[in-house]
This record gives C-alpha cells, sequence and structure tokens, in this order.
C-alpha cells in the first residue's frame, strides 16, 4: 500500500498564471440559529482550507454559501417570535455572515436561497423538469392542525412511540428506542405548535419521479471516481433498493411559489440545493457568465454525512435532467461531531456556543483543533476539552508558537531585528553543514507535501506535516544553539525564512495566525510555488515580536466540563447580591385572553406596583392568589408575552409536573428583600 508518507513529490513547479476554476460550496445553514460547531467541522472549515489553498496555486477560486431561508420550521419559528419570514431570515443571515467572518471562513459570496435569483432558477428547473417528463401529480392525505392552519410536516406531529410507549417522540421516529416510524403508526398524535390533535386532509402535490433516473445515477456514482468510495456503496444500495418518488411541493405561505398554483410552494430541499447554482449567478451578475464559469469548473460540495440523499441523488439527478449548470465532482462528506463522546444536545446543555467559544479562545484554535482531529471519511469527529487543550499547548504554543517566537526574538535581540548574512558554509562545522542541509530538502519538500494532502482532501494530514516541520525547525534552532555558538548567523537566517514558509503552509488553516507571523517578519503573503523558496535576505528589518499562542489553562477547560449538561458553575456570592429578591402582594389577577399559560397579576412590592406576566395559568385560578403573598425577582429587564410587558418575575417550585408558587412563612410585608 502506498501511503502519504512514502510519496515524496518534488518541490512544487512554478505553476502557470491561473491554472483551472474552482466552485466550491459548503452546506447551507438554516437560517434559524447559531452556526453549529458540527457543520463548521464538516463542511466550512475543510471548504475554506480548500478554497484558500487552491487560491494561493493560482486558481480561479469561486467559494460560496448562503443561508437556506425557507421551510415549515423556520415559519414557525419567525410566528413564535412575532417576526415576519423575512425579517427573521435576514436576521440570521447577517448573523451568519458575522460569524464566519470570526472564524476567517473566506466565502467569495454569501447569499441566500429567498433571492430573485434563486426563485427564478429553481421556478425555471421545474418547468424544465416537467418538460422532460419528470413531474406528476398526486394527491396525498397529511395531519394537518386546524388551530394553526398548517400542515404538519413529521417533525410537526408527536405522540407516543407504538413500541416502547415513550411520549413526545416524533411520527417519524423514536429517539427513545430508535426505531423508525411509518407516517400514523404513532400514538395518541399531536401538533407539536399547539398540543392539539391534527386531522387528516387531502392536498394534492407535485412529485420528482426520481425512480426514472435510477440508471442515470448509477451510470454518474460509478463513473465518477472522485466520490468516496464508502459513501458511494450505500448510495448504490439505496439506488438497488429503488428511489422513492420525492414529493417537492408543500402548502405552506413561504417558499418558492410553485408557477401556476399560488398556495403552493416549493419543499426546501427542491430549492435550496439550485441555491448554490442561483448563488453563482447573483456573483457574476449574468447567467450566462455563471454557466460558462461553472461549466468549465472543478465543482466541490462539502456536506455532513446527514445531507448525502440530497446531494447524491436528488441535487445531482436535477442537475443531470436540467442540464443548465453541470453536476459535482466532489461531494466530500464528513461525519458528525461529539462533544465528550455524545451528542450535542442545546436543551440538555451539552453544547458549546460559538459565540460563547469566541468570546474566551482566538478562532485559529478552533480552526486548528477541528482541522486536526477530522479525517477525510464518515467517521464522527470527538471534540474533548482536554484533547483541545493539550494539542493548543503542545502543538501550537509549545511547537509552533515556540519557533516562531525564539527565532524573532534573538533576531531581535542580538541583532537588532536585521536578518544576518550566513556565513560561508566553508567555515560552518561538519555537523552544522548536514543539519542545515537536512533543514534546507525540508524546506524544498514541505510545500508539496501539504498541497498534496490538501488536494486530497486529507487536511488533517497536511496539519501533521506542517507540524513536522516546524518541530524539525525546533531542533535545528536548539541543536545550533545561537546563544552561544558563532554560526547562529546562518541559524538564524534560515530560521527565519522557514518561519515565513510556516505562515504561508499554515494560511489555509489559521489565516489569523499566518497574517501575523508575515506580519512580524515584514513578509508579504507570497504563493504557495514560492513558500519553499529563501525569500527573506539578508539586512531585512523584522518587527518586534509577539507571542503568537496563549497556553489554555487548566482553569478554563475545568471549567467548560463543569458547565456542560446543566452543571451550573458555582457563582461569587457578589453575584447573588446582584439579584433583587422580594416579597410582593397580588393586588390583582387574570387569564390572559387566547393564552392557556398566562395569568396577568398587578404586584405591590412595597415601593410601588409591578405588572407580571407569569406562566401559572395552568396551576392557579386567578382568584385563588389574589391577596397572596409571594415572592419576586424586581431587577430584571421587562420582556414581553403576548404583547404584555413583564416588570417582575414570580418565583415557584417546580418538579415534574408539580408547580407552586413561594410566600413567606410569616407576614413581613411587602417589601421585605430576600437575601
Ligand atoms: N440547510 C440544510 C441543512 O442544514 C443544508 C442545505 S444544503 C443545500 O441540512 F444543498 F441544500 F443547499
Ligand atoms: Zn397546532
Amino acid at each position: 500500500m502506498v501511503t502519504f508518507d512514502a510519496k515524496i513529490p518534488s518541490k512544487v513547479k512554478n505553476s502557470p498564471a491561473v491554472r483551472g476554476n474552482i466552485v466550491i460550496t459548503s452546506a447551507l445553514p438554516y437560517a434559524n440559529g447559531e452556526i453549529h460547531l458540527g457543520h463548521i467541522t464538516s463542511t466550512y472549515l475543510p471548504a475554506d482550507i480548500l478554497a484558500r489553498y487552491l487560491r494561493s496555486t493560482n486558481h480561479k477560486v469561486l467559494y460560496l454559501c448562503g443561508s437556506d431561508d425557507y421551510g415549515t420550521p423556520i415559519l414557525v419559528k419567525a410566528e413564535k417570535e412575532n417576526k415576519s419570514p423575512e425579517d427573521y431570515v435576514k436576521f440570521w443571515n447577517e448573523r451568519d455572515q458575522k460569524d464566519f467572518k470570526k472564524l476567517g471562513i473566506s466565502f467569495d459570496i454569501f447569499y441566500k436561497t429567498s433571492s430573485p435569483e434563486n426563485i427564478k432558477l429553481s421556478q425555471e428547473f421545474f418547468r424544465i423538469l416537467g418538460k422532460r417528463g419528470f413531474i406528476f401529480k398526486k394527491t396525498v392525505s397529511q395531519p394537518y392542525c386546524e388551530h394553526d392552519k398548517k400542515f404538519l410536516p413529521d417533525r410537526y406531529v408527536k405522540g407516543t412511540c407504538p413500541h416502547c410507549n415513550a411520549t413526545e417522540q416524533y411520527s417519524d421516529g423514536c429517539e427513545k428506542c430508535g426505531r423508525a416510524l411509518e407516517p400514523g403508526e404513532i400514538k395518541n398524535e399531536h401538533c407539536a405548535i399547539c398540543g392539539r390533535k391534527p386531522v387528516k386532509k387531502e392536498s394534492e402535490h407535485y412529485f420528482l419521479r426520481l425512480s426514472a433516473f435510477s440508471k442515470e445515477l448509477r451510470s454518474w456514482l460509478l463513473a465518477n471516481e472522485n466520490l468516496q468510495e464508502d459513501v458511494k456503496n450505500y448510495v448504490l444500495k439505496w439506488i438497488d433498493e429503488g428511489l422513492k418518488e420525492w414529493d417537492i411541493t408543500r402548502d405552506i405561505p413561504w417558499g418558492v411559489p410553485v408557477p401556476g398554483d399560488d398556495k403552493k410552494v416549493f419543499y426546501g430541499w427542491f430549492d435550496n440545493a439550485i441555491g448554490y447554482a442561483a448563488t453563482a449567478i447573483k456573483y457574476f451578475g449574468d447567467e450566462g457568465r455563471a454557466k460558462k464559469f461553472w461549466n468549465s469548473a472543478k465543482i466541490y460540495h462539502y456536506i455532513g454525512k446527514d445531507i448525502v440523499y440530497h446531494h447524491y441523488l436528488f441535487m445531482t439527478a436535477i442537475r443531470l435532467i436540467t442540464k443548465q449548470f453541470k453536476e459535482p465532482d466532489y461531494i466530500p462528506t464528513r461525519g458528525h461531531l461529539l462533544l465528550q463522546n455524545q451528542k450535542f444536545s442545546k436543551s440538555r446543555g451539552w453544547y458549546i456556543s460559538l459565540e460563547d467559544f469566541l468570546n474566551e479562545f482566538p478562532a485559529d484554535y478552533l480552526r486548528y483543533y477541528l482541522s486536526s482531529i477530522t479525517t477525510y471519511s464518515q467517521q464522527d469527529i470527538n471534540f474533548d476539552w482536554k484533547e483541545f487543550q493539550s494539542k493548543i499547548n503542545n502543538e501550537l504554543v509549545a511547537n509552533v508558537g515556540n519557533f516562531v517566537n525564539r527565532t524573532l526574538t534573538f533576531t531581535n535581540s542580538h541583532f537588532d531585528g536585521k536578518i544576518p548574512e550566513p556565513e560561508n558554509e566553508k567555515k560552518l562545522g561538519a555537523k552544522s553543514l548536514d543539519r542545515k542541509k537536512e533543514i534546507l530538502n525540508r524546506l524544498e519538500m514541505i510545500p508539496a507535501l501539504v498541497g498534496e494532502g490538501i488536494e486530497s482532501n486529507h487536511h488533517d494530514r497536511s496539519l501533521k506535516k506542517i507540524l513536522e516541520f516546524s518541530s524539525a525547525c525546533n531542533n535545528y534552532f536548539q541543536s545550533e544553539e545561537p546563544w552561544n555558538n558563532k554560526n547562529n548567523k546562518t541559524c538564524l537566517y534560515v530560521c527565519a525564512n522557514a518561519c515565513r514558509t510556516l505562515a504561508i503552509l499554515l494560511e489555509p488553516f489559521l489565516p489569523f495566525s499566518s497574517e501575523k507571523i508575515l506580519g512580524m517578519l515584514n513578509a508579504k503573503k507570497d504563493p504557495w510555488s514560492a513558500a519553499g523558496e529563501f525569500k527573506i535576505k539578508p539586512g531585512h528589518k523584522i518587527r518586534k515580536a509577539e507571542i503568537l499562542f496563549n497556553k489554555v489553562e487548566d482553569d478554563a477547560i475545568n471549567k467548560r466540563l463543569q458547565k456542560l449538561g446543566g452543571v451550573k458553575e458555582l457563582l461569587d456570592i457578589e453575584d447573588f447580591k446582584k439579584l433583587d429578591i422580594r416579597i410582593g402582594k397580588v393586588l390583582s389577577a387574570e387569564n390572559v385572553p387566547k393564552s392557556e399559560k398566562l395569568l396577568k397579576l398587578q404586584i405591590d412590592i412595597g415601593n410601588e406596583t409591578r405588572q407580571c406576566v407569569a406562566g401559572m395559568a395552568k396551576f392557579y385560578n386567578p382568584q385563588d392568589l389574589v391577596g397572596k403573598d409571594v415572592v419576586v425577582v424586581a431587577n430584571l429587564k421587562p420582556v414581553k408575552f403576548m404583547g404584555l410587558e413583564s416588570q417582575c418575575m414570580l418565583l415557584a417550585a417546580e418538579k415534574g409536573d408539580k408547580i407552586t408558587v413561594l410566600k413567606p412563612d410569616k407576614d413581613v410585608g411587602q417589601g421585605a428583600l430576600i437575601r
């Protein structure tokens, strides 16, 4: 077997002016929440690394992405926040862009599926698919909530699992016992939005006859050697088992309108994958130019393994049938991210928020750690806080950071920041000369080695090569002992150039740190082909050295681990003292119209009367609360529930389905403080 290590390519050839067109995409994030670390791992980071590398090797790269704006979940969430779906997705689109920027994801364009370009293109594709005989109509009967006036897709019908009796399971599968459920199988069906029992309602939908394209999909899969073998194999198995016809329409008011039908929109998975091409049209400002570029380019779609079906079959079939934008060359597919070996779960507190992470650690730490543990396969990847700490400390801080730092610091302190003139080789001792030759040899080889890893999508291996190189540089510096050795000039000249090489090779992985290194070296960012050259000449003046990477302390990691799973960190007494908790008397109470949960209370808190909107209607009759002494938090920012301002919070104790408000043991009067 030929291993990656066995191939020692000759140094990077000087590349021609422009090497070919490339389109790279990352799966479009749903516009309904913060970018998930799992998606960063499987799609955004690897795609960004490739994009940066290919730009550096003179390719014409279009790296595109955008928000996935349509679908029932987004519509429901928007309604919950009392926003129009347009405003709602706009918020997340902008937020995503900010986060991607902080992470250094270098999109050439970040657009959206709810764009005029995508609406037009999706409708056009629908017409072509129809003309070619791939669309048919069929009446389907689906759960419908008469209260919410919505057809309820799988995840919006919940109930009790007929196999294990677990309650509150989605109608398409039970998370408790793991069984997939057929529509209608779940017991005690209810609407996930309002809890009421849905009815069945018939509606005519459009379907894509995917099965009629099985043969073509099969040949495409077999002929494409760039696809991952293991993924290919199970996709072929799906085809053998028979492809399902795809229901591509929905009866909701938020989506791409179906031409000739004023009530229906397309299913999000019809238009979102078309969004890749529509985004290219936006980028070039013209459909013709976009097609010309796209159809002459290598196409890469980066995805996570949960959306293989959509990309390998559904999207590809649409491309192959419509023949407007060519099908993918690569669909790099990576596994799910686990956290301390468990599934991420926001509700259980088993979660890392990107915002939170970036407030504490530099983006390059995340980029480094995730890239180094992610293989080019569908294997799941495990985020482990201790491993994160040790990799940052041992590899970034102690290896790369240390090498760059000692080289620059020494040049500053001993040579006044000027790169020294290397000695004549004849004057170097035999050992020094050998060591120098060895490091020069590595310097010449390393760019091609790293490049090869990135091109073949084994980014983790490339990173390892860079680390090995940096470690060799450290050893060289150490053995040369520039602090008491006369040959220190050669050593520093070589090391400064090695720092520059490192900066160029690290750029796809750690763009922020790469820029810092180049800044301190006072060198510019050369293309990959020049990475192994000695561009830093004797006499070149460098800048002040700054610490490149800081150690991750135990404290920071322990805090993170404690927080997981809702294990709250211990609070300072000062934090507790910030709360104004006091006794109040309920003056009046009434139900909030149209709400099953909320009560509106007026509470005398000693010096004033506050309105409180509390979720108590299921547990208390309003009149039973009037006259009672209760406990409230009086200094929270006001919030609105159903348009009503709540100016304080009523404290209650809760266990299972039992809930009780708290009241003082003796009468102390309203306004009494709780400490
Ligand atoms: N929004 C989808 C998800 O997060 C991915 C869409 S990728 C595209 O699963 F192909 F549809 F664009
Ligand atoms: Zn409902």
